[in-house]
């Protein structure tokens, strides 16, 4: 068994940490303009400008089952869906706002057939809710808000009541975790109490959403839910967001090892943006995932579907990538976390290690190809069996004394000698899955 301990909290954790990897929908009215989910707020919109959006929203491509089947294939387990964005928009039927997917031409729940079709190919189910609405009338305008550049920003503000908007969202979150079924994890975003603003704005935090009472109520909705800490009050889950941890993501004041998902988009933006272009390589991809396993966390990628609604080619190709290095590999990954700490000195340059939860099997990731052998300090008397993941061929290996063929240097007697091919097999990241004693 992995000697690592997480720190226990309220939800569920113990199926996301095997799963380990999990799909990101971010969908709503700002596909459209096709240029950031943050749209509204980058170019100051005004409501009225912005429901030329909600006027047109049409998207007769929409096929749950589809992105479904895509993620599935892709080795993801899990996915969280954008059921409400900081636009305020909501995917859903609820019955507290117009400002909702049935009310435009789409016609719809968009949330329901998403939640139905996930479910039907085996994935968890989750929703992404924004604490943050732009659009709400109650919502006060703050440092982050369309308005805030306004002459008058603050004056805005008269009759505004975030008592009724944090209402509105416990009664929204209620409908999303009663009418949908089972749901695994709820993704709230985000807090920001401590902005101000040249002209008085201020950020909003916790008393402001009101968060223990929202976060009760999820949790007596749905006992087990995953909730992460982007209410402003730490939760089952740390989120690092478009960088990668280089360690095991730590409790701040007590240092205990946090679970951790760290969500990454395939390009600069999570809404769908037609004219970026910073699309990450396939080795880049798989790496993430790699890199991110070997420090005991998941990664939550995320796909930005068209206003048509449907995952474009760029979005379709990243994820083969993942479905090609997945249907070999997964078993790196799945049930898989850091290596114990006393492997770890082993691990050659530009290798990773993960190591499933019952501590049998050691997997090395060969992140450059080496040529022809690779030393393990350490780990002779370890390995019983060792063999290349993808195909399961076996890869010889003798021990430290039984070199011949490194003239004059030595090697610690402990070290185990792997014997590679010359030619790096067709897979991004080739895997060596040594079984241990
Ligand atoms: C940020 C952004 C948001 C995105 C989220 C994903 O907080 O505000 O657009 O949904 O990150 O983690």
């Amino acid at each position: 068994m992995s000697s690592y301990i997480t720190r226990k909290t309220p939800g569920n954790t113990e199926w996301f940490r095997h799963d380990r990897f999990g799909m990101f929908i971010h969908w709503g009215l700002y596909a459209m303009p096709a240029r950031h989910e943050w749209i509204k707020n980058l170019e100051c919109m005004t409501d009225e400008h912005y429901q030329r959006y909600f006027e047109r929203f049409d998207p007769d491509l929409y096929d749950a089952r589809d992105w479904a089947k895509r993620a599935k294939a892709a080795g993801m387990k899990y996915a969280v869906f954008t059921a409400k964005h900081h636009e305020g928009f909501c995917m859903f039927d609820s019955q507290y706002t117009d400002y909702k997917c049935t009310n435009t031409p789409a016609g719809r729940d968009l949330v329901k057939e998403y939640v139905e079709a996930f479910r039907a190919e085996g994935l968890r189910v989750g929703f992404y809710y924004s604490l943050i609405d732009w659009h709400h009338p109650h919502f006060t305008v703050d440092t982050n808000h369309p308005r805030r550049k306004d002459p008058d920003a603050l004056k805005l503000n008269e009759g505004r009541d975030m008592r009724i908007y944090a209402q509105y969202m416990r009664d929204q979150v209620k409908e999303l975790l009663t009418n949908y079924g089972k749901i695994d994890i709820l993704w709230f975003d985000f807090s920001y109490p401590n902005a101000r603003s040249d002209n008085g704005l201020v950020g909003k935090g916790k008393e402001d959403w009101e968060s223990e009472k929202l976060i009760a109520l999820a949790r007596e909705l749905q006992p087990g839910i995953i909730i992460d800490n982007r209410a402003d009050m730490e939760q089952d889950l740390w989120t690092p967001e478009q960088f990668q941890p280089t360690q095991w993501v730590r409790h701040a004041e007590t240092g205990e090892l946090c679970t951790w998902e760290a969500c990454q988009t395939f390009s600069g933006s999570w809404g769908y943006h037609r004219d970026e272009q910073t699309w990450k390589s396939p080795e880049m991809l798989i790496r993430m995932l790699i890199n991110t396993v070997s420090l005991g966390g998941n990664l939550l990628m995320n796909v930005g579907p068209t206003a048509r609604g449907y995952l474009d080619d760029r979005a379709c190709d990243a994820l083969q990538v993942f479905a090609d290095w997945m249907k070999y590999n997964s078993r790196s990954i799945y049930g898989c976390t850091m290596a114990e700490p006393d492997l770890l000195p082993s691990c050659p340059q530009d290798c990773r290690f993960t190591q499933s939860e019952d501590g049998k099997r050691l997997y090395l990731h060969l992140m450059a190809y080496p040529f022809a052998y690779l030393n393990l300090p350490g780990l002779a008397d370890k390995v019983e069996y060792a063999q290349f993941l993808h195909d399961g061929s076996e890869i010889i290996f003798k021990r430290g004394s039984e070199q011949s063929f490194m003239h004059g240097s030595k090697l610690s007697d402990d070290t185990l000698i792997l014997r590679l091919p010359h030619v790096k097999p067709r897979v991004i990241v080739p895997v060596v899955e040594l079984f241990l004693k």
